[in-house]
């Protein structure tokens, strides 16, 4: 492969799930930037469209849709708004998560509460790899990029519904490397402690202070932090990476407790 080939998606669709704000929308300015046509899919309507704004303003190819990734009609139609639009699909990135935060004590969630949280992190990204990999299949390219968490292998209070869905992420991950290769790579992405809107909620000068001294690099992660991972796995430059889980965290871990 020529160096120049490494990181080219010159030609190359991408959808990104949650894509408007966060690490989400990082990963689009990020795939955009280095040639790809994204498809921005969010609840949020009017912050996807400026995410794809920012990027045909930068002489890009970009498409807001309106999604809701636990809703299967959503994910149907998402699909066939990125084939219509654009006429094939090489890339998904599985973004949307939420949940843990240091809420989840068996004392105040219901088991609702707890399925609503593996329907949210762990279906709709299995519906949706479902779904695109025939596209894929058809394209001869294929990359998937899950968005896990160190939360998959810390051990915390009160976030047991969260973590043990990005644990369910990590292995849904490796085993659908089998059911998709050898045209398609799976991949997941464990961040750390990422500065976003979804931290901001919960983070405090001494939380931070207290996660610092467990990371080697002495900082949070920004979202091109994590941004830089998705390109790595969506590109070229990793053709003979599959089923692997990647951990971006400052080389240490950050909790809440
Ligand atoms: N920020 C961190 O520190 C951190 C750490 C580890 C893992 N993660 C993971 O990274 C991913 C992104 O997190 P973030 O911090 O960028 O979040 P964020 O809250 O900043 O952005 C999330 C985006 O997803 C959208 N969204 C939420 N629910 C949706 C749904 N049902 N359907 C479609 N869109 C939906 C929101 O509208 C928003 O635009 C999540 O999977 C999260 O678990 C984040």
């Amino acid at each position: 492969m020529k160096p120049a080939e490494l990181f080219d998606l010159t030609g190359k669709t991408a959808i990104v799930t949650g894509g408007a704000n966060g690490i989400g929308q990082a990963s689009c300015l990020m795939l955009a930037n280095f040639g790809a046509q994204v498809v921005v899919a969010d609840l949020k309507l009017e912050d996807a469209r400026r995410t794809a704004d920012a990027i045909t303003q930068a002489g890009g190819k970009a498409l807001a849709v309106a999604c809701n990734v636990t809703k299967d009609e959503d994910l149907v139609s998402l699909v066939d708004q990125t084939l219509a639009e654009f006429g094939g699909l090489h890339i998904l990135v599985n973004n949307v998560g939420g949940g843990g935060a240091g809420k989840e004590g068996p004392d105040q969630i219901t088991v609702e509460q707890f399925a609503r949280v593996f329907e949210l992190n762990v279906f709709s990204m299995w519906r949706l790899c479902q779904l695109c990999a025939p596209h894929m299949r058809a394209a001869g390219y294929g990359s998937i990029i899950n968005m896990s968490s160190m939360a998959s292998i810390n051990h915390s209070p009160a976030i047991s519904a969260y973590a043990s869905s990005k644990a369910a992420i990590n292995h849904m991950t490796r085993n659908l490397a089998f059911d998709y290769g050898p045209v398609i790579r799976l991949n997941a992405i464990g961040p750390g402690a990422v500065r976003t809107g979804a931290l901001a909620t919960v983070l405090t000068p001494e939380i931070e202070k207290r996660m610092l001294a467990h990371t080697p690099l002495a900082r949070l992660g920004e979202v091109d932090d994590i941004a830089g991972a998705v390109l790595y796995f969506a590109a070229p430059v990793s053709s003979w990476v599959s089923g692997q889980v990647l951990f971006v965290n400052g080389g240490g871990e950050q909790t809440l407790d």
